[in-house]
């Protein structure tokens, strides 16, 4: 099938869309040996593709893996000390993933992985405010006061949270658990908004992602999505034609 070729680009986790327009603009891109025009569409299935003079290896179809992350592991493709990384936990065989967004090294729970770099940019970029739920164990009994600050907003130093909702609070043993749900994925969210009323977190477990459960998926145990679920993600953050919502 013809698509696009910025789309083709991005979608092979080669560039954003708008790189991929600017090596097609530069002539930096060629189809079956002639240099693409912006606007060009083209088969990866069937045409040779190259990119800055590499070849565009086409798939017939992505691959959508979701995975629960265990702590101590990192989101990183290498770490220079040798920590385990997340993309150990799959077969090399399945070829080259990328994560949508990050879980810090001693967060838990759930993460996408895919091959499919168009979506994952989207899932992952602030206007889709995608949601992400948290099972947290913070240290101490936060207030009411505090627990109506964080879903109101606090005050971080890249500026006010969006707000957020809070279920299922209790405390117990020196500690409050309660469940977050934030639909946006500042770098270290969590621990710093609870940081920021004075109750650091002990343990962070992302147990929900969308409408994706962590139940039934065991600690460092990954499931491919099905069909369905691919398209209710797809759903979540459509394409539209000449979206210029999504910044680089
Ligand atoms: N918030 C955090 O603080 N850490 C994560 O890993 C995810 C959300």
């Amino acid at each position: 099938m013809k698509e696009r070729l910025q789309k083709i680009i991005a979608a092979a986790g080669l560039g954003s869309r708008r790189q991929a327009e600017s090596w097609i603009a530069a002539g930096e891109v060629t189809v079956d040996g002639i240099a693409a025009a912006l606007g060009d569409k083209a088969d990866p299935a069937t045409q040779t593709i190259l990119v800055r003079g590499k070849k565009l290896v086409g798939r017939r179809g992505h691959l959508y893996l979701l995975l629960n992350k265990p702590a101590g592991v990192m989101c990183t493709r290498s770490d220079p000390q040798g920590r385990p990384l997340i993309f150990d936990l799959v077969p090399e065989k399945i070829g080259v993933l990328f994560t949508v967004g990050r879980l810090d090294m001693t967060t838990e729970g759930l993460i996408l992985l895919t091959d499919d770099g168009e979506l994952a940019h989207r899932l992952a970029h602030p206007a889709f405010k995608v949601e992400k739920t948290y099972l947290v164990r913070a240290r101490g009994k936060l207030s009411q006061e505090h627990l109506d600050a964080l879903e109101r907003g606090v005050v971080l130093e890249d500026g006010l949270t969006a707000p957020a909702r809070l279920d299922r609070v209790r405390f117990g043993g020196g500690h409050t658990w309660l469940e977050i749900t934030l639909r946006e994925g500042r770098n270290r969210q969590v621990r710093r908004m609870l940081e920021a009323v004075g109750h650091p977190v002990s343990r962070l477990k992302r147990i929900r992602y969308a409408f994706l459960e962590i139940d039934g998926l065991e600690t460092g145990r990954y499931r491919p999505l099905t069909q369905g679920e691919i398209a209710r993600l797809k759903n979540l953050v459509p394409e539209r034609k000449n979206d210029r919502r999504l910044p680089e």
